[in-house]
């Protein structure tokens, strides 16, 4: 498949005009990251509410009534986590499915497909009576998910003008964050509402989807779309309509060019695994298992129940949730600003020794304040809520848009899509593995998780200071020339694959 991108720091100097319509086509595509961001936001909030647990989950309601019991230990139970965790699972599957629909139907129908799933998925999950609905409608939504998470950031990337597309591709993490934080609110809202406020909140993602549905019906396929799809025509008209200009020879032949290129390579999976794709390949995948092992979602997730855990009242832990939701959005911000200033490996750094510190500072304090049945002091408690909102900052304008940058830049055009999707797969696998593990890890390792999260953070900033040369400003097209052929462990592969080519000429 085709995807025509070129990187912000050295854009082609096609002629092209930021258009309103692009701009209305961004937005309403980023509402699919929207969509994702409340679900990962609202789970936590409807997990703690007690009209819920007592429907679906009164063993786990129970436990929490006699929560003098065992601080540590009150939510854990494998149901309510897949409650939570089957989303990913889902998506995981459906990512696959998504990279197909994307180069056969184009990148519009695949984010129509992901809006119809979230619509019935809303449906089934705010209206469930049994167990049954309500993972089914995760399920749902999971592939909503998916398909989403497919198309949206490949839209974006191939709808923006070339010098503004760093910063429009982390519209696509700024939407996140922003569903993350209604969904932060709404759970605040809705707590109080008895019995149904949990339906209420479920039913919030309908919204949005109806947005997505609707909103899909004015935005245009992407010229790449539609001209690796043989609709040079139509894909030389859109060409003109987003641009602005009539002009835009130069830009349609690239499109065409790259598009016979790809079209050579059959199979690109069996590319993948080819030593070029190597280094591209392992820190696509690494940086997904990294970004998921620091630990971001046991907050993002279960943020409202970490916060009781360390003694706060319902209410104060949902606020407490609004905050970090509001930081999260904040700081994504000083990422976009930063990411093609200061470049990809200062932030990433500069956040690991940042997370670092935060996770050991919650860690120490736990462990020596919060035993299995008390409660942490004001002021402790307090000073646990500072540092997950500094520990928030940090992901926000690193490893958090990072995760999904890095691997839209990286990958030769062959196969960029087919990359991209087994990076978003990757991600979601993690995604599911820490939302099923973690209250049970509270559970078993108490405050011990904080000290395990901050292991991967060494690790992971080892990784970046030695494995993740600055992509910055280089075309996305030079990266085996100006990247990986000048890395101290990466060159190998280059060379290895040079060899073999010539070896296959004198042959
Ligand atoms: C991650 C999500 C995370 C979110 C937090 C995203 O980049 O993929 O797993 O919940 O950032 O803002």
């Amino acid at each position: 498949m085709a995807v025509v991108i070129s990187s912000s720091g050295n854009a082609q100097a096609f002629e092209a005009k930021m258009t309103v319509y692009v701009f209305i086509c961004v937005i309403i595509a980023a509402v699919g990251g929207l969509i994702f961001g409340y679900d990962i936001g609202i789970s936590g909030g409807v997990t703690a509410m007690d009209d819920f647990l007592k429907e679906f989950f009164p063993a786990v309601y129970e436990r929490k009534k006699h929560a003098h019991e065992n601080n540590y230990c009150k939510y854990d139970n494998q149901f309510l986590q897949l409650f939570t965790s089957s989303l990913y699972l889902a998506a995981l599957v459906a990512s696959f499915f998504a990279s197909a629909t994307c180069s056969k139907l184009g990148r519009k129908p695949t984010m129509q497909f992901a809006s119809i799933f979230f619509l019935i998925s809303v449906g089934l999950a705010a209206g469930a009576v049994n167990m049954y609905m309500l993972i089914i409608g995760r399920i749902l939504l999971g592939f909503g998910v998916g398909f989403g998470n497919q198309a949206v950031p490949l839209f974006l990337s191939e709808i923006a003008p070339a010098r503004l597309r760093g910063g429009l591709n982390i519209v696509f993490q700024l939407m996140v964050t922003i569903g993350i934080l209604i969904a932060n609110i709404v759970n605040y809202f809705t707590s109080s509402v008895h019995p149904y406020g949990w339906r209420l909140a479920l039913g919030g993602a309908g919204v949005p989807a109806l947005i997505l549905l609707f909103g899909s019906l004015l935005i245009c396929e992407t010229p790449t779309s539609l001209i690796e799809r043989n609709k040079t025509k139509e894909g030389k008209d859109t060409l003109k309509k987003i641009r602005g200009v009539e002009n835009v020879d130069e830009e349609y032949e690239s499109i065409v060019h790259a598009c016979d290129i790809a079209r050579q390579v059959k199979d690109p999976y069996t590319k993948l695994m080819k030593p070029a794709s190597r280094p591209p390949f392992v820190i696509g995948m690494l940086l997904q298992f990294f970004q998921q092992f620091t630990g971001i979602n046991a907050i993002m997730f279960y943020a409202p129940v970490l916060f009781q855990t360390v003694g706060f009242g319902n209410d104060a832990a949902l606020l407490s949730a609004v905050i970090t939701g509001t930081i999260n959005v904040l700081s994504t911000f000083v990422g976009i600003f930063l990411v093609d200033k200061t470049g990809r490996r200062f932030l990433l750094l500069q956040s690991s020794v940042h997370m670092l510190i935060c996770q050991l500072v919650i860690g120490i304090i736990l462990a020596k304040n919060l035993d299995v049945t008390g409660t942490l002091g004001r002021t402790q408690a307090l000073v646990v809520v500072i540092f997950v909102c500094l520990y928030v900052m940090g992901f926000a304008w690193s490893w958090g848009p990072l995760g999904w940058l890095i691997p839209s830049e990286t990958f030769p055009l062959e196969t960029r899509t087919e990359g991209f999707a087994l990076a978003v797969s990757c991600n979601m696998f993690f995604t599911f593995v820490i939302a099923q593990a973690f209250l049970s890890m509270l559970c078993g390792m108490k405050s011990g998780i904080f000290f395990f999260f901050s292991g991967w953070i060494v690790v992971m900033g080892l990784f970046a200071l030695f494995f993740v040369p600055e992509t910055k400003g280089v075309s996305i097209d030079d990266m085996r020339d100006s990247v990986w052929k000048l890395h101290w462990y990466w060159k190998r592969f280059m060379l290895e694959e040079d060899e073999h080519d010539v070896e296959k000429r004198t042959a």
